[in-house]
């Protein structure tokens, strides 16, 4: 029988020293592109695909993302004395119901497997996504709903994958691939960070997965893989082979929020989606081409 696909799991545990003096006093994932926080469209994203139940894996100096979902009495009281509606509308809308966002701490850093597998509790026997909020997705369709109809399909793990150039392949975990019918591709390895000379592929894991919860058992003998952290990408490998794996060619534009380009190019890609912004924007980019 496939389960239900509920919950998700959000690490957010990362220093974010690429955006250091931001991310000094504040979790990155707190940066917001155009007016959201990167958190809230990473969960945003999973209630699309129908999750309810939220577990961010935080650590030290993260406490402003649990109070982002909390209620803010104060401030939705003096919205309404002045009748802010829209605004008070937005903050409910990003309301969570009360007990479904939990958080777990990693208390060390030693690496993203062993953030999920500090979520073991949260995540029990049922599949999870998880979703690293550093990779921003503009798609028609939420990028996690098409894990997820791609997980009711095949009834085991999914990965989003993409193509990068070969030169690029020690960046990302890599897949070696089976059947492929063009969209969802068999996997029959994974790598993390491998040299390009190395990799089996050029097709690379982004930040979205679905996965059955036979991962921990994996994660639990925490072998250091690359870069002597435990890796996710490691625990996902020993169970190739024992439950269906498959890699999604997903619909949609990726954005790396982790890096200072990537940031900035979905500021005005996520700009260009708001109609009451999108001229503006468009105008200035001309202008500023003419002027380079
Ligand atoms: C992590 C994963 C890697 C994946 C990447 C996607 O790497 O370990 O397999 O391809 O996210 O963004 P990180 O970016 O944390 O080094």
């Amino acid at each position: 029988m496939i389960k239900k696909l509920r919950k998700a799991v959000l690490p957010v545990a990362g220093l974010g020293t690429r955006f250091l003096p931001a991310t000094k006093a504040m979790a990155k994932e707190m940066l917001p592109v155009v007016d959201k926080p990167l958190i809230q469209y990473a969960i945003d994203e999973a209630r699309a695909a129908g999750i309810e139940q939220f577990c961010m894996i935080t650590g030290r100096g993260k406490m402003a993302l649990v109070e982002h979902f909390d209620v803010a009495y104060e401030l939705e009281a003096t919205l309404k004395l002045r009748g802010k509606e829209t605004e008070l509308a937005m903050l409910k809308d990003a309301q969570l119901s009360p007990g479904d966002i939990v958080t777990v701490r990693q208390q060390v850093p030693l690496g993203l497997g062993h953030a999920i597998w500090c979520a073991r509790a949260f995540i029990g026997d049922d599949p999870f996504a998880i979703l690293l909020p550093d990779d921003l997705i503009l798609s028609q369709e939420p990028c996690t709903k098409q894990l997820a109809e791609a997980y009711y399909q095949t009834g085991g793990s999914v990965v989003a994958v993409t193509e990068v150039p070969q030169d690029q392949t020690n960046k990302y975990g890599i897949l070696e691939i089976g059947a492929d019918d063009g969209r969802l591709v068999e996997v029959t390895g994974l790598v993390e960070k491998p040299r390009p000379e190395d990799a089996p592929s050029n097709l690379s894991v982004i930040g979205r997965y679905v996965l059955l919860p036979d991962v921990i058992e994996h994660l639990a003998r925490m072998e250091r893989g690359a870069g002597n952290e435990v890796q996710l990408t490691d625990g996902m490998a020993r169970m190739i082979g024992h439950t269906p794996f498959h890699g999604l060619r997903y619909e949609g534009q990726r954005f790396d929020c982790g890096d200072k380009v990537g940031f900035l190019e979905a500021q005005i890609a996520f700009a260009l989606q708001r109609p009451e912004m999108a001229r503006h924007v468009r105008n200035f980019l001309r202008k500023y081409q003419e002027t380079d």
